[in-house]
């Protein structure tokens, strides 16, 4: 990846404001004069994270995290900080000549043979389509409205009748043991042969844009395996892949948005329509780990099964695992019953575009998917109705929304607000406050400590406090301490003024970030600059130094026995110990 230049990240820096970067992520609201959000880097359900637009920075008084613009994006999408520089560049149109190149990595040796043996069936089954058995499947495509340039951008093909890719596969030279490990062929009684024949072929590859299994539709209607996939293999792992991902990337990326289908097909219906940030769980069961994919894709999300009862199942258990994820999920406004393969079929281009670009908030689809399982004429059912309703509204973050549909259920079941109010169950106050232990752990801390707390804060506030430690004291004995005060004076060599959100930047080891966000929000310290309390703090340091002089003056003398040498430190010792009265 191209290197950014040390101006260009500040610039970036101070261009982009957190409170708005932030704001693209999660829901902000103001209290009072602050700004905070539901902190993602922890289960939080009132905000407790932070915003100084001051400072800009950002912490969260409950899990401790911290940080400036890049931190958060760093640790949000859990990127590199070259990423999260080049993120938030992109999202304040921000010149930069580096682009945000998915990092190639190296493709693991191991698996080399298993992705040129399935290289070499693509290439096979996309040169079969055009055989006299593959034509049909090329005229079925056509007829599902699927263009030549998608045949080849899909690289779709067909596998005719049974040995014959394991005999082409023999003949390239490729071993059945290759063939075996990547489940293109399987043993069987009467020898090896094909997993996928006679069916159209849909080549599935990793996030990385390696091949590693086929997806196969079959052609014939009366097959009630209408599709087979490569079952799991060392690279092939259904439950951890996701269809078109490699391909859809940087538009999702740059859309921040990734629509979500179920099959190819569907997925080809939106190629088809110009939408091409979409990407499909082949099959109806969503998993953590594919949403989890999909969430490093964007953070926002909108479902796109098919219209049946099937499909909202999905869809509910689907938007349940983005939400608990922090993901922010919106539900297409199908209303056909159909799916969007049928939908472009049916009724064209610009209804299957409007259900995407005009999708439902995920209350909406709540809403009217819990409203079909209950009875509102039964007070039983419309009970529970509510008791459920209330714990969606609860789990979402944008407070607009929730009052909208908390007020649409006062209308709709008769109880009055108060008493949905009750069916929100009280948060639970933990003991174990890590807050808290913050605090009593920097009220109970000795002296010394303090004193260099005091000092780093009063080093953070002010340059003028920078010199006059460096000419009075110029070290701290604490080891993260001192490697603050290293940082710090590199930083005043090159900056006149501090910013600490740039400051920030400069500390590689996130401990040392967490310490000054500790140190800079917390009530204990004083927050501007004071000269009193920089040489208050320092004297006690030099007391605190002095004494430990003076403690192991007093262990050595007692182990030297050369007279002339006691005698000077023994001279030594009384010069310490008037220095100590003297302070005192
Ligand atoms: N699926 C599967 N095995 C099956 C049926 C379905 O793996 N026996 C997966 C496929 O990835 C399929 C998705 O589930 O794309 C959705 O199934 P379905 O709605 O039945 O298929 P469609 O995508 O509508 O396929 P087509 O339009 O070709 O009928
Ligand atoms: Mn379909």
């Amino acid at each position: 990846m191209a290197f950014i230049k040390e101006e260009q990240i500040q610039e970036i820096r101070r261009r982009a404001k957190i409170e708005e970067i932030i704001g693209q992520y999660l829901p902000i609201e103001k209290k009072g004069r602050s700004l905070k959000c539901i902190c993602p880097f922890h289960d939080d359900h009132s905000p407790s994270l932070s915003i100084s637009t001051d400072k800009q920075i950002f912490k969260c008084f409950v899990c401790g995290t911290g940080g400036n613009v890049f931190q958060f994006v760093e640790k949000y999408e859990k990127i590199s900080f070259q990423e999260a520089v080049i993120k938030v560049a992109q999202m304040i149109h921000y010149p930069l000549d580096v682009e945000l190149e998915p990092s190639k990595k190296p493709v693991n040796s191991k698996y080399l043979p298993l992705y040129q043996v399935l290289n070499e069936s693509i290439a096979y089954s996309q040169f079969q389509l055009d055989s006299v058995d593959g034509i049909q499947v090329k005229e079925y495509l056509h007829k599902r409205g699927i263009t030549d340039d998608q045949i080849t951008k899909f690289q779709l093909g067909y596998l005719p009748r049974t040995h014959r890719l394991h005999e082409f596969l023999s003949k390239k030279g490729f071993s059945d043991e290759v063939m075996i490990r990547t489940n293109l062929a399987v043993v069987n009684e009467y020898g090896l042969h094909d997993v996928m024949s006679s069916r159209l072929t849909i080549p599935i590859h990793d996030i990385d844009g390696n091949p590693v299994g086929f997806t196969a539709r079959t052609m014939d209607p009366r097959d009630d395996r209408k599709y087979i996939n490569t079952s799991e293999t060392e690279i092939y792992s259904k439950g951890k892949l996701i269809y078109n991902y490699h391909r859809a990337r940087q538009e999702c990326k740059r859309q921040q948005e990734t629509i979500v289908v179920e099959g190819p097909m569907d997925l080809f219906a939106f190629d088809k329509a110009g939408i091409h940030h979409v990407v499909a769980t082949l099959g109806t069961a969503c998993t953590t780990e594919q949403m989890q994919l999909i969430k490093k894709l964007s953070m926002k999300i909108i479902l796109c099964y098919d219209g049946d009862m099937a499909g909202q199942h999905a869809i509910y258990k689907a938007g349940k695992i983005a939400l608990s994820m922090g993901m922010t999920v919106f539900v297409a406004n199908n209303k056909t019953g159909k799916d969007p393969d049928e939908i472009i079929n049916m009724y064209g281009k610009d209804e299957l575009i409007m259900i995407v670009k005009k999708p439902m908030v995920w209350l909406e689809f709540v809403h009217q998917y819990h409203l079909t399982h209950y009875d509102l004429n039964n007070y039983n059912s419309k009970r529970e109705y509510v008791s459920i309703m209330m714990n969606e509204i609860q789990m979402i973050q944008d407070t607009f929304d929730r009052d909208y549909f908390m007020n649409q259920l006062v209308q709709e079941t008769g109880f009055d607000f108060i008493q949905l109010k009750s069916l929100i169950p009280q948060e639970k106050k933990s003991l174990n406050h890590p807050t808290l232990i913050k605090r009593s752990r920097f009220s109970q801390m000795d002296g010394e400590r303090k004193a260099q707390y005091e000092i780093v804060s009063q080093l953070l506030l002010s340059q003028e406090a920078y010199r006059r430690f460096k000419d009075e004291l110029g070290f701290l004995v604490d080891d993260d301490c001192q490697a603050i005060v290293i940082e710090l004076m590199e930083y005043y060599r090159t900056h006149q003024t501090m910013e600490l959100a740039d400051f920030l930047n400069c500390l590689e080891e996130e401990r040392l970030q967490q310490l000054i966000l500790d140190i800079t929000e917390s009530e204990l310290f004083v927050q501007e600059p004071n000269m009193d309390v920089l040489l208050g703090a320092m004297q006690k340091m030099k007391d605190c130094l002095v004494r430990r002089q003076v403690e192991q003056l007093k262990r050595e003398m007692h182990t030297i026995q050369d007279p002339v040498l006691k005698t000077k430190m023994v001279e030594q010792y009384i010069q310490l110990l008037k220095k100590t009265k003297k302070e005192k």
